[in-house]
């Protein structure tokens, strides 16, 4: 009797994580892992994941006031924000970028970095790409060469999810401001954070919302250069 009973509860509690997996799964044009769903629970239950959370620029800590960006070059996105998955993975549920912008987007990866082997290079000016090490369901990334202390990790800087077509990326903390006012961006749940006593994510590690048509992918190409500038300047910092 209690076997039986124990066995349907049992029963009762699969199908009620797989509803709520499902759920959170939907609209996704990935499938998470299982570990990355009960993280998005424990997220959720910290309000992490609240909107307001996300878009909060006030306590972004600024050591000087001039950023990468020029207000003047970024225009108010003249769209609502995306509906959002805010927690892991931290995607765009609406508006993602069309395949011939996606096309553009790793065209342009291509023409301005290396394919990343060992992740060293002779020449310091250039750029590695190559998979994520960050993201874990999959995504191409940017490196810069010859990772020291001042960069994170591998040098890694910014990642393009391959499903939407937003982007991950490390700002100038000004940068992230103008950006999230502005509409283009939020910050991604996590940061601040310690993840596994290892990966410290940054205030201004930011996402920026997939681009739709020519003139927004400009925007993000003038948004990516930025992000580079400030993170070579950082990683040469005495
Ligand atoms: C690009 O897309 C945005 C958002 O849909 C729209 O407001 C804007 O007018 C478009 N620009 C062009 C040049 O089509
Ligand atoms: C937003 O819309 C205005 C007018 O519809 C247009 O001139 C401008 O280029 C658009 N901005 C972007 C970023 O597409």
């Amino acid at each position: 009797m209690i076997l039986l009973t124990a066995l349907a509860l049992l029963v009762i509690l699969f199908v009620l994580f797989k509803r709520s997996y499902n759920q959170y799964a939907s609209g996704l044009r990935e499938k998470p892992k299982y570990f990355l769903w009960l993280l998005t629970c424990f997220i959720n239950f910290k309000g992490w994941s609240k909107e307001s959370y996300c878009l909060r620029t006030d306590n972004i800590k600024s050591t000087d006031n001039s950023g990468y960006l020029n207000d003047k070059d970024i225009p108010v996105r003249n769209q609502s924000r995306p509906k959002m998955l805010r927690a892991l993975p931290h995607r765009q549920l609406t508006q993602q970028a069309p395949d011939e912008i996606m096309y553009e987007m790793h065209k342009h990866m291509e023409s301005i970095s290396i394919p990343r082997y060992g992740g060293q290079t002779i020449n310091d000016q250039l750029l590695l790409r190559g998979p994520s090490m960050v993201e874990y369901t999959g995504a191409n990334a940017l490196f810069l060469p010859n990772p020291n202390k001042n960069t994170i990790e591998n040098g890694e800087f910014a990642h393009l999810h391959s499903n939407d077509g937003s982007f991950h990326m490390m700002l100038h903390p000004s940068d992230a401001k103008l950006l999230i006012n502005k509409q283009w961006a939020e910050k991604f749940p996590l940061v601040g954070m310690n993840l596994f006593n290892k990966i410290i994510i940054p205030d201004s590690f930011v996402l920026i919302y997939a681009p739709q048509n020519e003139s927004e992918l400009n925007i993000w190409k003038t948004i990516l250069n930025a992000c580079i500038d400030y993170n070579r300047d950082n990683k040469n910092k005495h």
